[in-house]
């Protein structure tokens, strides 16, 4: 079998030293397929962005530290190639978008400018094909009046038509891994689900691997093929988006279901109540012993606070990493909510 377009395999990193020593990844494995689309989810700080930073080769080394694990691109292992490979690397095969799309642009330069410099500088282009090529990479990500806009700067674009001219600039060297961080978590609900169908188009029409990083389970439950959900900077569950929603293997994972309002994707009745998660996320550099969602989970007995759970295979292609996930899983999301276990 060809080795997955993309393979993260039990990846470590920690930051800071002695004391202060935050494990913020503590083993993270998972893959993504050529054309497929992943979507990455987690509570904030559970370490999707640095993951997708590592597999970009853009973490900060200082004061990040690698310390264990693998990065595959079509069964190449980056970690540790050479900087110009990584270099060639991005842009050309791999690509990322970031939440702010407005930082991510320079402010004194046009839009096209910005995006025909890739092709003046990877591709050897004139100034004026590079522009004209800029035009239809606007034209691609649907900006009406492209031949217009691309003149235009960064402010002057709303921010929903700013993330796709990042989203174009991205594109522009045609990689076959696009990673996209919480792209449309600064963005009104309306232009959000523009974005996320607009991602999933051009995936499609270009055979892409996506990966969509967001902590909002409601944002990608329509265009995830697979989904691996994060917690203290491990997976603690993945499989296809299908099995996720019907055999919630997790109490993270069903807590998540609860939090959002998407009661008729989910599974849930109408109207059901919305239950955040109780608690915090612990602090890396304390992770509790035993199962590191312990403190917060309604199911917890003594097994859970001594015995770290493996992620392991409890049904075909589907990874759960709590004791009792088989049970939960066969529960299907009709189990009681994790608060109302608390509350009784
Ligand atoms: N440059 C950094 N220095 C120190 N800690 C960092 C740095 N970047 C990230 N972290 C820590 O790593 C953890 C995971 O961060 P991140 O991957 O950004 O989370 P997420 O993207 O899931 O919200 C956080 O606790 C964060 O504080
Ligand atoms: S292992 Fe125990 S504490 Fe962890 S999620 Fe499963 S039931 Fe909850
Ligand atoms: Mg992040």
């Amino acid at each position: 079998m060809a080795a997955p377009l993309l393979e993260v395999d039990d990846l470590r990193v920690e930051f800071g030293t002695g004391p202060e020593t935050a494990s913020v990844l503590n083993g993270v494995s998972y893959h993504v397929d050529e054309g497929e689309t992943l979507a990455v989810l987690g509570e904030s700080g559970s370490g999707k962005s640095v993951t997708a930073q590592t597999v970009m080769g853009i973490l900060d080394t200082p004061p990040g530290r690698i310390t264990g694990g693998a990065v595959r691109f079509r069964g190449e292992e980056l970690l540790g190639a050479a900087p110009e490979r990584r270099r060639l690397l991005r842009g050309e095969s791999m690509a990322m978008i970031f939440q702010d799309a407005l930082s991510a642009l320079n402010p004194v330069y046009t839009v096209g400018f910005q995006i025909a410099e890739q092709f003046r500088f990877r591709r050897g282009m004139s100034r004026r094909d590079a522009m004209a090529r800029a035009v239809e990479m606007l034209d691609l990500v649907r900006i009406p009046s492209a031949a217009q806009r691309v003149k235009e700067y960064p402010h002057q674009f709303s921010g929903g038509m700013r993330q796709r001219a990042m989203i174009a600039m991205s594109l522009a060297l045609d990689p076959e891994l696009l990673i996209a961080d919480e792209p449309t978590t600064a963005l009104d609900v309306t232009v959000q689900a523009q974005i996320m169908e607009l991602l999933d188009e051009l995936r499609r029409e270009r055979g892409m691997g996506l990966i969509l990083i967001t902590h909002d389970l409601g944002v990608v439950a329509e265009v995830a093929d697979r989904i691996a959900v994060m917690y203290a900077g491990r997976i603690v569950e993945q499989t296809d988006a299908a099995s996720l929603y019907a055999h919630p293997a997790h109490p993270y994972t069903r807590g998540l279901m609860d939090s959002v309002p998407r009661v008729d994707d989910l599974g849930r009745g109408a109207g059901a109540p919305l239950r955040p998660i109780p608690g915090l996320p612990p602090s890396l550099s304390a992770i509790p012993n035993g199962c590191p969602f312990h403190p917060r989970c309604a199911y917890a007995v003594d097994v859970c606070t001594d015995e770290v759970p493996p992620l392991r295979e409890i049904g075909a292609g589907h990874r759960a990493a709590c004791h009792f996930a088989e049970r939960f899983a066969a529960e299907g999301p009709d189990r009681p909510a994790t608060q109302e276990v608390i509350s009784r």
